[in-house]
């Protein structure tokens, strides 16, 4: 049997590319149950003129994706189970009928939550979509949720042909999959409804949103594995420069005193990092710092990481104390910087710590500590909270030691 290129099996019988670092995402369908390609692409009857741009394509339905043999079956092939038993995005309609929900509907006066395009459009999307793009199933039915198209793209140029094996990942991302590989693509499909929220929906009651896309997608129920070296301070950055890229976006729009600091915040803790403090201009030209953050993500989500990187950038956070310590600078402004400081800690400290960094037990009470301090609004105190990076440090200095 001819193989089809140097890419492990994996990547050529499921809808793995060929050629991408995508291949080292472990396969969960163990080597002796996989299907193997008999032959390689040849000819595809895919030609892209005739597909429907990603804003056309239809939608197919979570239930498209579930049968036993797709992605509802047992292990390796259970992603639908797994999303459907534990995911939140399952919940996130569910909510838009209870107590907060209705509290905010009714101060904004958009009737009820459920129905209501300004609310499910991130909470419930298929709810939210044309009829017209809907498949006729979805038409009376429609998911309800976040369901999988909502991260993957709209299936329906792409259902049938992304399980052909004689398809590379390329041509299946030309069909419309959308490319939650690459760390940039997956950081703009989560940022998309997790962070820019309408001012209005926020002052009636809404939880405000932070991005930070690392510890996001550690928090979910894993449908996938992704173990590539670094994976981890990648998303992060990756992640924190597109928070940035759409917090400048929408300042450029209209100045917002309320986002002001937290995107200074964010300034702030990349400008820190070694091609944020290449990238990112000073000043507050928000269109300026729009496209430097893109440019800054771009190359985040492609960047590996060193051992001794992590260690530097740890070092630089956890050393900032003295900054909080500072009775001039503005309350509102340090505490939106405890805010993002804390998190990249703790995602930099887990990457060590996968790395085999030294056992520090102390850490997580200290950084937890740290963190409730950061999220204390208008009674922040910039003097305990630079106390407790203090601790932070104390106790991460034996695996930070050069
Ligand atoms: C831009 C996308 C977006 C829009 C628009 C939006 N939400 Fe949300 N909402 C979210 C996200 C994301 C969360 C989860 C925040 C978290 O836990 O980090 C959330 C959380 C909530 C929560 C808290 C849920 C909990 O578990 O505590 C409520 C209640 C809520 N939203 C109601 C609404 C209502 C009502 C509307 C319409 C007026 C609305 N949302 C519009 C994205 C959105
Ligand atoms: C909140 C966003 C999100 C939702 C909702 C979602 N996924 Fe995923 N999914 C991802 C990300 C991110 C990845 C990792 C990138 C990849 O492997 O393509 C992934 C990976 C996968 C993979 C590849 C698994 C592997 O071993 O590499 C499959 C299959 C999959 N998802 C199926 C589904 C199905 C079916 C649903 C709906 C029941 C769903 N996903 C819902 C974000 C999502
Ligand atoms: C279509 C909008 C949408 C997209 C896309 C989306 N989310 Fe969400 N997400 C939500 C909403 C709405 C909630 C709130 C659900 C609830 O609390 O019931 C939520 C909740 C979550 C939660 C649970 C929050 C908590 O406090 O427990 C995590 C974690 C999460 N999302 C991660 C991600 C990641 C990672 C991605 C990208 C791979 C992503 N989301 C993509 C809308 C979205």
């Amino acid at each position: 049997m001819k193989s089809c290129g140097a890419a492990p099996f994996w990547c050529s019988t499921s809808h793995r590319g060929s050629n991408r670092d995508s291949c080292v995402i472990r396969p969960k369908i163990p080597a002796v149950f996989a299907p193997l390609a008999l032959f390689c692409a040849a000819a595809l009857p895919v030609r892209t003129a005739e597909i429907k741009s990603p804003a056309e394509a239809g939608f197919t339905g979570a239930q498209s994706c579930a049968s036993s043999s797709c992605h509802g079956g047992g292990t390796g092939r259970n992603e639908f189970l797994v999303y459907q038993k534990k995911d939140r995005h399952v919940f996130a309609a569910g909510i838009l009928g209870k107590g907060t929900s209705l509290k905010i509907a009714e101060t904004l006066g958009i009737g009820e939550p459920t129905k209501a395009a300004q609310c499910t459009v991130c909470h419930s999307p298929m709810e939210a979509v044309a009829a017209s793009r809907l498949a006729p199933e979805m038409k009376q039915n429609p998911d309800r949720g976040v369901s999988c198209e909502a991260c993957h793209g709209a299936a329906g140029e792409w259902l049938r042909f992304h399980t052909r094996k004689d398809a590379t990942y390329q041509q299946i991302l030309a069909t419309g999959l959308r490319d939650l590989i690459d760390v940039g693509g997956r950081a703009n499909a989560c940022v998309a409804c997790h962070l820019n929220l309408d001012e209005k929906i926020r002052q009636a009651g809404h939880p405000e949103l932070y991005f930070e896309l690392d510890g996001q997608a550690a928090i979910e129920p894993p449908h996938y594995v992704d173990v590539r070296p670094s994976i981890g301070p990648r998303s992060w950055l990756t992640g924190q420069a597109t928070a940035l890229r759409e917090m400048s976006w929408k300042l450029s729009k209209q100045r917002d005193e309320q986002l002001v600091p937290r995107w200074k915040a964010l300034v702030w803790l990349l400008q820190m990092t070694e091609s944020g403090a290449k990238e990112l201009p000073s000043g507050e030209d928000f269109s300026a710092m729009q496209a430097a953050a893109d440019r800054l993500a771009r190359k985040a989500s492609r960047d590996p990481w060193t051992k001794i990187q992590i260690t530097g950038q740890l070092r630089k956070y956890v050393s900032t104390q003295k900054e909080f310590g500072d009775a001039k600078a503005d309350k509102t402004e340090l505490r939106r910087r405890a805010e993002v400081l804390v998190p990249a800690i703790d995602r930099l400290w887990a990457a060590l710590k996968k790395e085999g960094g030294a056992a520090t037990p102390g850490f997580e009470k200290t950084l937890t500590l740290a963190a409730q301090l950061s999220h204390e609004g208008n009674d922040f105190a910039p003097t305990d909270f630079a106390k407790a990076l203090a601790d932070v440090e104390a106790e991460i200095a034996p695996a930070l030691k050069p």
